[in-house]
């Protein structure tokens, strides 16, 4: 394993102030997603859609790296030029997703495992030839009266560390994400208890594992009250929150925690992003980023529409919210940008 190459490449990631750009939905969940916006739902129209991403122009500057999917990362635009060529040459680093989904949990009422292990090893080589210098593996926790269980947030932690473990191996930035979901009506409290326990139980099996935590990213959930919870909190007390509890678990080893969206609007996932890095600016150990999907692609894909007429108006969404994203992790995010796109150091986003 070349530790270098790997912190090389997490540096490479986040340089400038950039995130990353989650494009990895699995053809079932694109699906979904088409299906909502009224899209037909077709490999052609995945296909289309994922070249109006990354063909967005001046997409570099926001975003370091994408994570792309099986199907993705062996596609090529409509004039034959691989997608992998189109993103590297924007100065881009393709990653991939390479867990299977989520499963039963035996023995485990309402609780999921993640699959995808076996043949991780080969399937780690060949994407590293086409390409890809990162991964991601997705891990879910559901919250619920008497869930996570011990044996759930085990199995999955271990599973986390075993394909970090394989992915160091290969020479690939492993992406761990254990996703504590915000479906439910749990307060803020229940999901910052369950989700320090989570990341305790992580760093526990990365470590027992041999994982290099100087190459690898974290990427947790916010510490937010359930989607139906009662009590819903301001962006300051979940921005405290949040960074309170990754101070007590993360180790300082790790460079970079990237968060996920977890189905939070764009607008607010920004500012609870800024607000992060307003309010503790110069005292963290690693850098608080974002890998956004959905807060990143909405509204893109509705504006997009499957019709290519309208691609310059859906890659103008995608930027915005890609600027706005990296704003944010500059504690630069404002409405002004929000509205007009505009930023400036101070923060106050006029021109
Ligand atoms: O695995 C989930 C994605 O990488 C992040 O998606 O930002 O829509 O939660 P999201």
């Amino acid at each position: 394993m070349n530790i270098n190459s790997l912190v090389d490449t997490v540096r490479a990631l986040f340089e400038g102030d950039r995130g990353l750009l989650a494009m990895d939905e699995s053809n079932p969940t694109c699906n979904k997603r088409f299906e909502a916006a009224g899209i037909l739902q077709s490999e052609e129209n995945r296909r289309e859609y994922r070249e109006m991403i990354i063909t967005t122009p001046g997409l570099d500057k926001f975003i370091g790296g994408v994570i792309l999917y099986d199907e993705t990362i062996r596609q090529a635009t409509g004039n034959g030029t691989p997608f992998v060529q189109i993103i590297q040459e924007a100065g881009i680093i393709p990653g991939i997703k390479v867990d299977l989904g989520e499963e039963d949990l035996a023995a485990h009422p309402g609780e999921k495992i993640t699959a995808g292990l076996d043949g991780l090893r080969e399937r780690l080589a060949d994407y590293s030839k086409m390409g890809a210098r990162f991964a991601k593996w997705r891990s879910v926790i559901t919250v619920a009266e008497f869930i996570p269980s011990r044996g759930c947030i085990e199995a999955n932690m271990q599973t986390l560390a075993r394909y970090a473990a394989l992915c160091q191996e290969a020479g690939l930035v492993p992406i761990v994400e254990p996703e504590v979901l915000m479906e439910g009506t749990h307060s803020m409290d229940r999901c910052r208890d369950v989700t320090e326990e989570v990341l305790r139980t992580l760093f526990n099996e990365l470590f027992r594992q041999g994982v290099i935590l100087e190459g690898l990213i974290l990427k947790p959930n916010m510490i937010l009250p359930g989607l139906t919870c009662s009590h819903q909190q301001s962006v300051e007390v979940v921005a405290k929150a949040t960074v309170h509890s990754l101070l007590k678990v993360v180790p300082a080893a790790v460079p970079a925690v990237a968060f996920l969206s977890g189905g939070q609007s764009g607008e607010l996932v920004s500012e609870r992003l800024n607000a992060m890095n307003l309010q503790f600016k110069g005292r963290l150990p690693w850098s608080l980023t974002f890998s956004f999907a959905r807060a990143i692609q909405y509204p893109a894909l509705e504006i997009w529409n499957g019709k290519e007429s309208n691609v310059p108006a859906a890659q103008q969404a995608l930027s915005h919210r890609a600027k706005c994203n990296w704003a944010a992790r500059g504690g630069e995010y404002s409405k002004a940008i929000e509205s007009n796109g505009s930023v400036t150091a101070s923060g106050d986003g006029s021109l």
